[in-house]
């Protein structure tokens, strides 16, 4: 059976650590997460994202992972990451998501509000927690951060069991020009007057290792930078809870895809190189587990 997100985001920000929230959007990666948990004994929070979710089919990929989910030892949770469709939101509740992200933070703070209150009456009744979105991702200066007593009123009056708060990371390999940013001062100021757990999304790291060798096999990503690892502990002491991470495993299923076929130039059994693939990502993933403190916690 598929837990919620709420339990296992309290306990991670009441002890410390945070859960690497991790897309899948296919067999592979589903698979190297779900042996990342269990190799590593952390709770596994799966999301999929509503362009995943256009990509796979809606059942096709939660039938995957409620089928992995069957025999695993650790608790998992399924989450629909970045909802901003109302209808597919109530369509993911309805068929068993634990855990569903309302983004309705592209709207002014009235609207907001109200989409999410609405979201977590529907939500609730099923016992699937709600990750809210309140301000909006991008580098600081060029976007609206959250403001913490805004925030503090949110979370308040919507009744959501996570908030995703915008501190100055972004989505994808370029997350900053120049030097990199994120604003931990106002994260502490945050964390200071919300006490449910705190998400950092586009929290990738853009590993320079891994980013020089897909560029050996032919990868033009010039300029990719994520954020620190160090940042990332610190943002944990201060209350994230839940750290999204993309974009670190879609460069290290498709260096693995480069890799594998520069190297083997006879093959064409597209099994050899998804399996090298799946290796490559499910190291990522334990990786992620390992930084952010969430190896051995979990508890059935
Ligand atoms: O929002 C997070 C993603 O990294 C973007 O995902 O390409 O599946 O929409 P997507
Ligand atoms: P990255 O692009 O940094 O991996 O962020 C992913 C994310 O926030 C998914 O919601
Ligand atoms: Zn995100």
């Amino acid at each position: 059976m598929f837990v919620a997100s709420k339990a296992l985001l309290r306990r991670a920000r009441a002890k410390g650590y945070a859960l690497p929230a991790l897309n899948t959007s296919n067999l592979e990666v589903s698979k190297a997460l779900f042996e990342a948990a269990e190799q590593t004994r952390a709770p596994l929070l799966i999301q999929t994202t509503e362009s995943t979710i256009r990509y796979a089919g809606l059942e096709n990929i939660f039938s995957l992972i409620k089928a992995m989910e069957k025999t695993s030892t650790v608790p998992v949770c399924i989450h629909l990451d970045h909802g901003k469709n109302l209808q597919l939101i109530k369509k993911c509740v309805q068929l068993g998501y634990k855990s569903v992200m309302v983004d309705a933070s592209r709207h002014q703070f009235k609207k907001n509000l109200a989409v999410t209150r609405k979201v977590v009456r529907i939500a609730h009744r099923k016992g699937c927690s709600v990750e809210a979105e309140l301000g909006s991702l991008g580098r600081i200066g060029d976007v609206l951060l959250t403001e913490p007593k805004q925030a503090k009123l949110f979370v308040q009056k919507t009744g959501c069991d996570a908030l995703a708060v915008a501190i100055g990371t972004s989505h994808g390999a370029y997350k900053f020009q120049g030097k990199p940013r994120v604003d931990l001062y106002r994260l502490r100021e945050i964390s200071e007057v919300v006490s449910i757990p705190l998400v950092l999304h586009g929290a990738s790291s853009v590993n320079k290792r891994v980013v020089q060798r897909a560029n050996r096999y032919g990868a033009k990503l010039k300029g990719a930078v994520g954020v620190s690892e160090s940042d990332l502990r610190k943002a944990i002491r201060l209350g994230v809870a839940k750290i999204n991470i993309d974009t670190d495993l879609r460069l290290a299923f498709t260096l693995a895809l480069r890799e594998f076929y520069a190297k083997n130039r006879s093959s064409f059994d597209p099994r050899d190189a998804l399996l090298f693939a799946q290796g490559l990502v499910k190291q990522t993933a334990i990786e992620k587990m390992k930084l952010f403190g969430a190896k051995n916690k979990a508890k059935r």
